[in-house]
């Protein structure tokens, strides 16, 4: 099963992706963890990246596109894969549908989780990532049990560069000016499944998975 879960910052793609890809046993590929790795290890890929993530705007598509191309071709994507951040705009929609057809292979669903905007900005500011692991957590709605430590590798929580305010709001304006478009694109295939994301993310869960199952 080939998904890519859609959604404006804070929507809970990542949070979503990761129990998903336990559940059914395939990989979650977040283009944002993935430049974040490559940022901290210093890559020419995360030099590249730095700037624009830390502005809060797109990175150029010919840097992710070929990064997700490249992910894609990995064994462990062979029965499967969850796109978590990516495609964020038409030409990167393109792009995946064109790697795709290379390999015959197609994407399934496309699940678009909405959120309101106050609550969004709730999530981000209070997010809390661990520095080892990449675990996500939140002051006050999923805090750790030893503040600023990760409950399972007791690595270190940091807040994300762009969870700043003023970055969080830029991050929304790229969503709706440059993301969002992709709502229309995936309907047009008959693909585009709609979620709300307001709720607790056990039922946020079981409603992706119930859609899927349709
Ligand atoms: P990226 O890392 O992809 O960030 P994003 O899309 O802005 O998404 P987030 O990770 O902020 O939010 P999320 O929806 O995953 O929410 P989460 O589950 O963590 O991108 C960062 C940057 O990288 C971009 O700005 C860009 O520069 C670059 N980039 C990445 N992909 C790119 C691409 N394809 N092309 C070009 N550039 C790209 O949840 C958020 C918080 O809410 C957490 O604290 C969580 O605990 C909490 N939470 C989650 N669910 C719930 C719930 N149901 N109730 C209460 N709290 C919840």
């Amino acid at each position: 099963m080939n998904l890519i879960l859609l959604g404006p910052p804070g929507a809970g793609k990542g949070t979503q992706s990761k129990l998903l890809s336990e559940r059914f046993n395939i990989p979650q590929i977040s283009t944002g963890d993935i430049l974040r790795e490559n940022v901290r290890d210093n890559t020419p890929l995360g030099q590249k990246a730095k700037d624009y993530m830390d502005r809060g705007v797109l990175v150029p598509d010919e840097l992710v596109v070929k990064m997700v191309s490249e992910r894609l071709n990995e064994n462990d994507c062979s029965l499967g894969f969850i796109l978590d951040g990516f495609p964020r705009n038409i030409e990167q929609a393109m792009a995946l549908e064109e790697t795709l057809e290379q390999d015959a292979k197609r994407i399934d669903h496309v699940i678009g989780i909405e959120v309101e905007t106050e609550e969004l900005i709730k999530r981000l500011s209070g997010r809390r990532v661990c520095k080892r692991c990449g675990a996500a957590y939140h002051v006050t709605f999923n805090p750790p049990s030893k503040e600023g430590l990760c409950d399972s590798c007791s690595g270190e929580l940091y807040q994300r560069d762009d969870d700043k305010e003023e970055t969080i709001v830029e991050r929304l304006r790229v969503y709706d000016e440059q993301t969002l478009p992709l709502v229309e694109f995936y309907k047009e295939r008959g693909l585009f499944r709609k979620i709300d994301g307001a709720g607790g993310v056990e039922d946020i869960t079981s409603l992706i998975v119930g859609v899927i199952g349709k």
